[in-house]
């Protein structure tokens, strides 16, 4: 069982966001909770047919975001990692709870390559996430939405927001997350 612990923990308040307490995560590399509860909603408001996230790690918000999909009693999700054992209890999990989601011991590049078309695409994983949202961008249907996680200011992925030539709107969450739309 993961540990659900204080975001102070793992980031240092600051002038953007000062309350990081208020948040929480079970440890520095996986999503704040609050990241995935609101992928989960997302996930329930738009009804994507096909959703793929890159870099499951421990699978915070891979099963939650499952979840809502097996909820929605529609769409299909994709993950990877390149930590095999990550994959492995995720698939898993995934058989266990009966959910309609794979997982894959893979880049995250290689797996947006598999998809013709995809609805929602968070983006979290440790490769080249630039190289990532780009290619994905390529894939997105209308009204698709990329989440691209980690874009507060101390992190390298804040400027990759800049360089996508798409509307987004920044999530001022202690690590950051930044949508942006497909129109
Ligand atoms: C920040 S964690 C992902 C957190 C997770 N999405 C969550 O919401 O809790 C990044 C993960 O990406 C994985 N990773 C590193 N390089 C990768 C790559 N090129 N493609 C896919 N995953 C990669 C790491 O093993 C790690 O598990």
């Amino acid at each position: 069982m993961l540990r659900r612990r204080s975001e102070r923990d793992f980031t240092v308040s600051s002038a953007f966001c000062e309350r990081v307490d208020l948040w929480h995560a079970t440890d520095s590399m996986a999503s704040e909770m609050e990241v995935s509860d609101f992928m989960y909603s997302l996930i329930r408001l738009l009804k994507p047919g096909i959703v793929l996230e890159t870099g499951c790690y421990t699978g915070v918000t891979t099963l939650r975001m499952a979840r809502a999909l097996k909820t929605n009693r529609y769409g299909r999700m994709a993950t990877c990692d390149v930590r095999e054992n990550l994959v492995a209890e995720i698939n898993h999990a995934s058989r266990r709870r009966s959910l309609p989601l794979e997982a894959f011991s893979e880049s995250g590049v290689e797996l947006i390559s598999r998809f013709d078309a995809i609805d929602l695409a968070f983006i979290d994983s440790g490769g080249d996430r630039q190289e990532e949202v780009s290619r994905v961008r390529a894939k997105m249907n209308r009204f698709g939405v990329i989440a691209l996680h980690d874009t507060a200011p101390h992190h390298p992925e804040s400027r990759i927001q800049n360089s996508i030539d798409l509307p987004w709107l920044y999530m001022n969450t202690p690590r950051g997350l930044t949508l942006f739309q497909v129109r």
